[in-house]
């Protein structure tokens, strides 16, 4: 028998903001979580409803354990979920807007790097980015040629050592831009967090998810 044939409902999220900011609309759902991922450093989270599993993941694994039914349900940012659906289009449902863990992308350079003139004059940018797809439709609409560098993370470091003349990156508070003598000179889209839902549960098994997916409408209301 499989461990997780018990358990009834299966939700995908990432630590940090969006765990922090998902927990109030469980709760409001009558549902709590007595452990911190961060301290326990467990990747499977039990929740006081026995029928209600957490699972930990990076934020852009998400929608891929949702995609192939190993969650049920996920939580990720608009950001990841744009960059996954360019690769698989219509692999999920994305049902709800929780208006958690808000922030911008934008494009950030190294403050003394005169960005409007460098567009105005046509040059050829180098853009350091995770969010390959975003990036690419941002400066094909606007008519500048970019090359683009593919980063994971630490995307600040690149206008710094000379690898990219641009990022373009999530900004939430800015401390992580001006710490590294960043500025933002663009911002691309607002960015929010959505509920996703993988197809095949919600038609087999819609009649246990669709209590926790209207609890979770109701709360980020
Ligand atoms: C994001 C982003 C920035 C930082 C911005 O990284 O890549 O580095 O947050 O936040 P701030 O404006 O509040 O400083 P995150 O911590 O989500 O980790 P990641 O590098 O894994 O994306």
């Amino acid at each position: 028998m499989k461990e997780s044939s018990n358990i009834k409902i299966t939700l995908a999220l990432s630590k940090g903001r969006i765990f922090e900011e998902t927990m109030p609309l469980l709760e409001e759902a009558g549902i709590q979580v007595a452990e911190k991922p961060e301290k326990s450093r467990k990747l499977i989270i039990q929740t006081s409803d026995p029928n209600i599993r957490l699972l930990i993941l990076r934020a852009s694994d998400v929608p891929t354990y949702v995609q192939y039914g190993s969650a049920d349900l996920g939580i990720a940012g608009k950001d990841i979920l744009i960059e996954h659906s360019a690769k698989h289009p219509g692999s999920l449902y994305q049902p709800i807007d929780l208006n958690i863990a808000k922030c911008k992308l934008s494009v950030a350079v190294k403050k003394d790097f005169n960005y409007l003139d460098a567009v105005k004059q046509g040059a050829r940018l180098r853009v350091a980015t995770k969010y390959i797809k975003m990036t690419r439709d941002h400066f094909a609409a606007k008519g500048v040629y970019v090359d683009i560098i593919k980063l994971y993370g630490s995307m600040e470091l690149a206008p710094l050592i000379g690898l990219a003349d641009a990022i373009v990156d999530i900004v939430s508070t800015g401390d992580t831009l001006s710490a590294n003598g960043l500025v933002a000179v663009e911002d691309i889209m607002q960015i929010s967090s959505r509920l996703i839902v993988n197809k095949a549960s919600l038609k087999n098994r819609g009649d246990k998810l669709k209590p926790l997916m209207e609890a979770f409408r109701r709360a980020s209301n």
